[in-house]
């Protein structure tokens, strides 16, 4: 009856819709979804500084404010996450937006048109899937080993199809949990700068680093402006306040501005302050130290108890931060079955690797564990019982 747009077609998949209905029953031990401990969530602080924000600032706050984001904040970004970090970096290099997805959707305005190629890691997040099939993109998946985009395919991939866009997540990978080492990092910003190609570096993880050496974002070897780097502060202080960034050259910047300006005007000027503030404080180190502190608990159990339940021959990641873990189970598994019974008889979930790839082989035998959102009692009870339901399969196939 209703005659929606052929860009509605894959956005949300009958199977995706299955693991968020199963994710929402409350008996579930969930280790399906993506998002951070609610007992990380730095309430009291929040609220102490909402409450300073709206008595000293209350007015400005409420009212409009510029499409490009509140300034105090995008200072505040360089000053405390940018600089830092070795890369350079005005106002005029960034636009405050509403979460990193918002980042995503603003970048495909301004550069693809239908028909267009992007290579995109394999498997990659699902959510750019959804964005990327609304421009009527074509998705080309470059292999990954266990340190990431594997440096050959990406050349070869970009030779063979004169992509606009890498979409690239280089850090705690969701959903494999793997970082591209210092060098192939290098290699990226050099072959994007080589084939006039754009680099979308998207970096929501890499300050929930548990161990290991902090490596340098892309950008950091950005010398002609062909990487665009996400931020977002959903993982390391709240999802809800929905504020992320995006640093690129300024010619960038404006054309996302103009984007933006028609998607949604502004992101909400009080929680843009509310992380302004947050950074200004200095509250960012300890809240991190804190957080990084719990989820390196919870990402020990989960290896232990992989260890010792999953069946003989499974493999799988051992990131030195993130939230998730990626599995691949021995064998021939039939994985989608394996999810309908875990959710079913062992009320435990997970997402099927399979979800994740363009190309299917990528991840058949594969499924994404996410540890933050569990206790530690809760991960052990979960693995358990995975582990039985694979270990009872694999010796019955
Ligand atoms: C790689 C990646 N990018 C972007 C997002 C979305 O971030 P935000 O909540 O800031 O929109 C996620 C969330 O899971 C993610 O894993």
């Amino acid at each position: 009856m209703y005659k929606f747009a052929n860009r509605m077609g894959e956005v949300s998949s009958s199977a995706v819709r299955e693991i968020f209905k199963a994710m929402a029953d409350p008996e579930m031990i969930s280790f399906g979804g993506g998002s951070p401990a609610n007992e990380s969530f730095p309430i009291d602080e929040i609220k102490g500084i909402t409450d300073k924000l709206l008595s000293e600032n209350g007015h400005q706050i409420l009212q409009y404010g510029i499409t490009e984001g509140w300034k105090p904040l995008k200072e505040a970004y360089l000053k405390h996450i940018v600089h830092p970090k070795g890369i350079k970096g005005t106002v005029e290099n960034v636009i405050v937006t509403t979460g990193a997805s918002q980042g995503i959707h603003l970048l495909a305005d301004a550069f693809l048109e239908p028909g267009d190629v992007v290579l995109v890691e394999s498997p990659t997040f699902l959510g750019v899937f959804s964005t990327f099939n609304k421009y009527f993109v074509k998705s080309v998946p470059v292999e990954m080993d266990e340190h990431g985009l594997v440096m050959e395919d990406l050349e070869a991939k970009i030779k063979e199809h004169n992509p606009k866009m890498i979409y690239t997540i280089p850090t705690f990978q969701n959903p494999t949990g793997r970082t591209l080492p210092l060098e192939r990092r290098k290699k990226v910003a050099e072959l994007a700068s080589q084939f006039n190609v754009i680099v979308l570096e998207d970096d929501p993880y890499c300050d929930l680093r548990y161990s290991g050496e902090v490596l340098p974002a892309i950008k950091t070897f950005d010398q002609t402006g062909h990487v665009v780097l996400l931020n977002s502060f959903a993982k390391i202080i709240s999802p809800g306040l929905r504020v992320g960034t995006v640093l690129a050259e300024a010619e960038i910047i404006q054309k996302l501005t103009v984007a933006k300006q028609g998607a949604d005007t502004h992101t909400a000027t009080l929680t843009q302050a509310i992380c302004a503030e947050f950074l200004e404080q200095g509250l960012l180190p300890d809240h991190l130290k804190k957080i990084n502190a719990m989820y390196a608990e919870k990402l020990h159990t989960m290896i232990t108890s992989i260890e010792k339940y999953f069946p003989e021959g499974t493999k799988f990641t051992k990131p030195e931060g993130g939230l998730f873990i990626w599995v691949e189970l021995p064998g021939e598994p039939d994985v989608l079955a394996l999810f309908e019974r875990a959710t079913s008889e062992s009320k435990v979930a997970f997402v099927p690797g399979i979800h994740f790839c363009k190309n299917p082989d990528d991840g058949i035998k594969h499924l994404r564990l996410n540890f933050s959102s569990s206790t530690p009692e809760k991960i052990e009870e979960g693995i358990k019982k995975l582990g039985e339901l694979f270990t009872k399969d694999f010796e019955e196939r």
